[in-house]
This record gives structure tokens, C-alpha cells and sequence, in this order.
């Protein structure tokens, strides 16, 4: 009953199986492998755009705080949701490799943005002239930080707000597949065909042993992403084993097939829960959900052997956040909703 995280999970055995391959003999280094070939036309196909730049890291930190540097300036303003993992989770990283731009929180429910929160924001910003900081990028999170989706309607309603002061657009998708698999919506619809430039397109919670690529729309940005990468330490001189999981992960459509497999035990679970009485603090809708239960509800379900993280609760309740991964079992969220009825 392991609930704290999708990158708790291990790697699925095809991304495992595909390194072993890769490892036979010799490959180019830093890129050059054959394999980076293939993966940069499944990407392109994939997003169904010929013209896409397809880069890879092994973090979803390196592909956010790059993917934002090569659209910012130091003086730049980015906006994201005020819990968005660039603003709260990766110590600084963003400001770091931006060399200082500044992450300006946009207020939402649920984890997230809406088109008048977001312009209200950008609208403050930007009127102090020479002494605040100047409009720069959006970032968006799907599946969000409070495990809600976005449709591609609601991320092209944020990037018309964003493209009415000429503004690029940046998609944190550590949990792209799920929240394809929850809306429905192709690779294309929910990114550059809703007005997103460049995307972390997540790889490690989803099944993959460490790979995230980032997805660049406007190749003219291809090679500062690269000075970046290398400058920041990020291009891997044994690059191929980078290659060789997302190669896999693509492959048969492994990664949506993985993703739909969290997503639906997150139904079941998010189900479960609230037939046990528990209150949801805001929409399951993808592998991700936070519910709310009476007091001394933790330490019997601690003591059944559940693991996830405790949350901040209304006043008199306990709050979790529990996550479901590719290789969550029915067995196991059913035995987690017979502790938490018991
Ligand atoms: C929404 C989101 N973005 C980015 C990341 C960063 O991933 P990493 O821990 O690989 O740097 C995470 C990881 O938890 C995440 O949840």
C-alpha cells in the first residue's frame, strides 16, 4: 500500500530490458547515438510536429529550469500557479539557470490558473518600469500540483492571455500521459496547437528508470537549449542510456498504456475513498488526490502498513496525499479502502 509517490515506483521491465540492449558495444556519445535519431522522430510523431527540437535529461528540474532559461532574462517575470512544483520543489533552479528571473505566483483553486487570475497577474506586473521586474513566460502544470487536469481548451484560454502581451508558453508535463489519458486529448492538442512552445514531456514517474525530454516547438531555440544543457551539466556522455528509455517508453504506446493504468487505479481509489466518507479537497482526476478524513484515521491506516504523505487538514480532520503508479495493483488500494473503512 505505497502511496507517496509515482516516483516511488520502480522502472517497467521494457524500459529496463531496452537499457540491456543499449549497453551491447559501442554508441556516439552526447546525443549522437542512433537511438536519439529514432527518438526524435517518434517525438515529432508523437506531437505530430516534423519541425519539433526533442532534447533529453535525466530530471524533470533540468527540463523545467532549461526550458524556461532559454525563454527569460535575468529581469524576466514568470508566472506559474502559486504551488507549482518550479516555484516550490526545485530549490531555486529555475531562478538559477534563468540567471535570475523572477517566479511570480498565480492564485487558483485547485491547483489552478484561470484566464482572468492569470491576466489580473500579469496585468500587475510590469508597471513599475525600470524598477519591477518585466513580463516574461507562463508555465503550466498538467496534471497540476493538486492533481486536477487541464483540458486543451482550458490551456489555450491561458496562453491567448499570455499571447495578448506576446508572452511564451512553457508545460510542465512531469505527468503529461496522465493527464492525456484523463482528458482524452492528443500530445498536439494539449501543447502546440493550444499555444504551448515548449514542454518538460515527463518520463520517470511514468515508468522510465530517469528521462524526461523537452520538447521545443520554434527549433530556432534548439541550439541555445543545447549550449544550456551542456553549460549546465546536463548532457550525458553516455547518452544512449537516456535514448534507450524513451525509445521504449514510446514504443507501443507503453507510455500511455502505463498511464492509463495509475490513472484508473487513481479512480478506483479516489472512488473507494470517498464511499468510505472521506472528502476529496479537490477533483481526482488523474493518478493524484488529497483526501480528508476524521482524526486518528493516519495512525490505523499506518499501522495497516499504508504509506503516503500527511497534508495540512481543516481544522479537527487529517489530510493525504495519496499517488497511484503504472504498477499499482487493484489488491493494493482495495486492502488500503478495507484499513480505511475498518
Ligand atoms: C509537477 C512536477 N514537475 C517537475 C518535477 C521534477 O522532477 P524531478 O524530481 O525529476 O526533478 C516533479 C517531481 O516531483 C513534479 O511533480
Amino acid at each position: 500500500m505505497y502511496f507517496t509517490s509515482d516516483n516511488a515506483s520502480g522502472a517497467h521491465p521494457e524500459i529496463l530490458a531496452a537499457l540491456t540492449r543499449a549497453n551491447d558495444g559501442f554508441a556516439r556519445s552526447y546525443g549522437g547515438d542512433a537511438i536519439m535519431e529514432r527518438v526524435t522522430s517518434q517525438v515529432r510523431e508523437v506531437f505530430q510536429h516534423p519541425e519539433a527540437a526533442v532534447y533529453l535529461v535525466a530530471t524533470g528540474t533540468t527540463a523545467n529550469a532549461l526550458s524556461l532559461a532559454i525563454y527569460s532574462k535575468p529581469w524576466s517575470a514568470v508566472f506559474a500557479h502559486t504551488d507549482a512544483h518550479i516555484a516550490t520543489d526545485e530549490c531555486g533552479a529555475p531562478e538559477f539557470y534563468t540567471d535570475g528571473a523572477k517566479l511570480i505566483g498565480v492564485p487558483g483553486d485547485h491547483g489552478k490558473m484561470t484566464p482572468d487570475s492569470l491576466a489580473q497577474t500579469i496585468g500587475r506586473i510590469g508597471e513599475a518600469g525600470v524598477h519591477g521586474v518585466q513580463r516574461g513566460m507562463v508555465s503550466i502544470t498538467n496534471v497540476s500540483e493538486a492533481g486536477t487536469v487541464y483540458t486543451p481548451a482550458e490551456v489555450a484560454a491561458l496562453t491567448a492571455v499570455a499571447k495578448k502581451w506576446a508572452l511564451p508558453c512553457h508545460l510542465d508535463g512531469a505527468r503529461f500521459a496522465n493527464s492525456l489519458v484523463a482528458t482524452g486529448a492528443s500530445a498536439a492538442e494539449m501543447t502546440w496547437q493550444a499555444g504551448i512552445d515548449v514542454v518538460s514531456f515527463g518520463g520517470t514517474k511514468n515508468g522510465c528508470l530517469g528521462v524526461e525530454a523537452v520538447v521545443m516547438f520554434d527549433p530556432e531555440k534548439a541550439w541555445e537549449f543545447e549550449l544550456r544543457r551542456k553549460r549546465a551539466g546536463h548532457l550525458l556522455s553516455k547518452h544512449r542510456f537516456l535514448s534507450a528509455q524513451m525509445e521504449a517508453y514510446l514504443t507501443d504506446d507503453l507510455w500511455l498504456r502505463l498511464a492509463s493504468r495509475a490513472n484508473a487505479m487513481g479512480a478506483r481509489l479516489a472512488q473507494g475513498v470517498a464511499g468510505a466518507g472521506a472528502r476529496h479537497q479537490h477533483p481526482a482526476q488523474a493518478n493524484m488526490m488529497f483526501p480528508e478524513w476524521a482524526t486518528g484515521t493516519h495512525s490505523r491506516l499506518e499501522a495497516a502498513g499504508a504509506a503516503y504523505y500527511q497534508m495540512p487538514a481543516s481544522e479537527g480532520m487529517e489530510a493525504a496525499r495519496l499517488v497511484t503508479s503504472w504498477n499499482t495493483d487493484e489488491a493494493e488500494v482495495d486492502q488500503f479502502l478495507t484499513a480505511l473503512r475498518a
